[in-house]
C-alpha cells in the first residue's frame, strides 16, 4: 500500500531559490566577500582526478579539528553543515511527541525538525525590549522535557548568555535529565563559548559550522561536539561519507594558515564597527550584541525596503515581523566595510518618508 508520512506532507518548508547571482547577499549571514581568491587558488592547486574520485578521508581532518579544539576525535562528529547535526540530535535524543524547549525568534530549522519528527516545540519568547530572561527558560524545564536548545549567540537576536546564567540553566537541566544542545554557529564573531560543557559533561552538545566566519557556506561543513557515547549516536544517523573532500581541504587550510582566522575576524570587526557608527550617525536604532548580523529599526515599512533593495539596488536583506519594540525590522548580515558602505548608501536613499 502506498504510504506518505502526514507529518512530511503537512510540513511547511521555504527553499532558497538560489537566484542570487550578481546580488550583494546580506540575507543569510554568509561572508559576502568570502575568502581571498589567492587562498582558494592555492587550496585547489593540488586537486587531482584521484582526489575527486575518492571518498573523502574524514579521520585526518577530524584530527586537525580535534587538535585545533584541544580535544580528541572521540568528541567530534563531522556533519554536512551544522543543520544536519541539529537534525540528528533532535532525532536521537527526543521521542515522538517529546518536549523540546527553545527560544523564539531563532534559527527556524529547530521548529522545522521538531515538526518533521512530531515533537512538541515549546517556545520561550523574548521580552518586549528584546532581552531574554533566563528564568523564563528555566520555568519551561519540566520533568517531561527531553531537549533544551540554546544559541550562543542567538540568530537573529544576537544575545548571549553569561557564565552565571548558563550555569543556572545547566543545573536545572542536569537535575531533570534534559539533554542540552548549544548552537554556536556564530562562534568566533563572539569569542565566548560553552564548548567545555560539551567536552567535559554528558548530555550536552555544541554544534558549530564552517559556513559563517570560515566563509565556507557553499562547501557545507559543520561539526557536533559532545561526550563520546552521544557523539557515536549522532554518527550512526549520518549518511555514509556525509562531508565532502573540498570542504575538508579548505577548512584544514584555514585552520593551519597562521593569521587566517584572525584576519577574517579583523575584517568583520571593521565592517561591524563602521556599520554601527553609520547607523548611530543617521539615527537608527539597532540591536545585536554578537554575531555577524544586526536588527535595524527602519523609518519606513521594512518589508518594502527589502523589496526595493532587491529590485533597485541588487542587495538582499531580510525583514522579521513582531520583533518586540522593533516591530517589523530588518536583519542585515555584516561583512567587510566596503559592503556595509554599499548597504548604508542604499538604505539612506530608500528609507525616506
Ligand atoms: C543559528 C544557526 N544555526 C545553524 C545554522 C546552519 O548552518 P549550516 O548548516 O550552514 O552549518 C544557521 C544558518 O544560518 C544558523 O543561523
Amino acid at each position: 500500500m502506498y504510504y506518505l508520512d502526514s507529518k512530511i506532507e503537512n510540513l511547511h518548508r521555504i527553499f532558497d531559490q538560489n537566484e542570487r547571482k550578481g546580488f550583494l547577499r546580506l540575507d543569510l549571514n554568509e561572508n559576502p566577500g568570502g575568502l581571498p581568491q589567492e587562498f582558494i587558488d592555492d587550496a585547489l592547486k593540488d586537486v587531482t582526478p584521484q582526489f575527486v574520485a575518492q571518498y573523502p578521508e574524514t579521520l585526518h581532518f577530524t584530527e586537525v579539528l580535534a587538535n585545533f579544539l584541544k580535544t580528541d576525535v572521540s568528541h567530534l562528529c563531522l556533519v554536512n553543515g551544522s543543520a544536519e547535526g541539529i537534525r540528528y540530535i533532535i532525532q536521537a535524543f527526543t521521542a515522538p511527541g517529546g518536549r523540546i524547549v527553545g527560544v523564539v525568534p531563532s534559527y527556524f530549522m529547530f521548529q522545522v525538525y521538531s515538526e518533521m519528527y512530531g515533537r512538541d516545540f515549546v517556545k520561550v519568547p523574548y521580552n518586549e525590549d528584546l532581552t531574554m530572561d533566563v528564568n523564563n527558560i528555566i520555568k519551561e524545564l519540566t520533568d517531561e522535557t527531553q531537549l533544551l536548545i540554546l544559541l550562543n549567540p542567538n540568530n537573529p537576536m544576537g544575545n548571549v548568555y553569561s557564565e552565571d546564567e548558563f550555569r543556572n540553566i545547566m543545573e536545572v537541566a542536569n537535575n531533570k535529565q534534559i539533554t542540552v544542545l548549544i548552537d554556536e554557529a556564530y562562534h568566533h564573531f563572539y569569542p565566548g563559548t560553552f564548548i567545555n560543557y560539551a567536552l567535559n559533561h554528558e548530555h550536552v552538545f555544541v554544534t558549530r559550522t564552517f559556513s559563517k566566519l570560515f566563509s565556507m557556506a557553499g562547501c557545507r561543513l559543520g561539526y557536533v561536539a559532545g561526550w563520546p557515547e552521544g557523539v557515536k549516536m549522532v554518527q550512526k544517523l549520518c549518511t555514509p561519507h556525509n562531508t565532502n573532500a573540498f570542504a575538508l581541504k579548505i577548512a584544514e587550510k584555514i585552520i593551519e594558515t597562521p593569521g587566517m582566522l584572525q584576519s577574517l575576524i579583523e575584517k568583520f570587526k571593521e565592517g561591524r564597527g563602521w556599520l554601527i557608527e553609520a547607523l548611530d550617525r543617521n539615527g537608527y536604532a539597532h540591536k545585536g550584541e554578537a554575531g555577524n548580523f544586526l536588527f535595524i529599526k527602519t523609518k519606513t515599512d521594512a518589508q518594502i525596503i527589502v523589496e526595493r533593495m532587491k529590485a533597485e539596488k541588487k542587495i538582499l536583506i531580510k525583514s522579521y515581523p513582531n520583533v518586540g519594540e522593533f516591530g517589523t525590522c530588518l536583519r542585515v548580515s555584516i561583512g567587510e566595510k566596503k559592503y556595509m558602505e554599499k548597504f548604508i548608501e542604499a538604505l539612506l536613499e530608500i528609507d525616506k518618508n
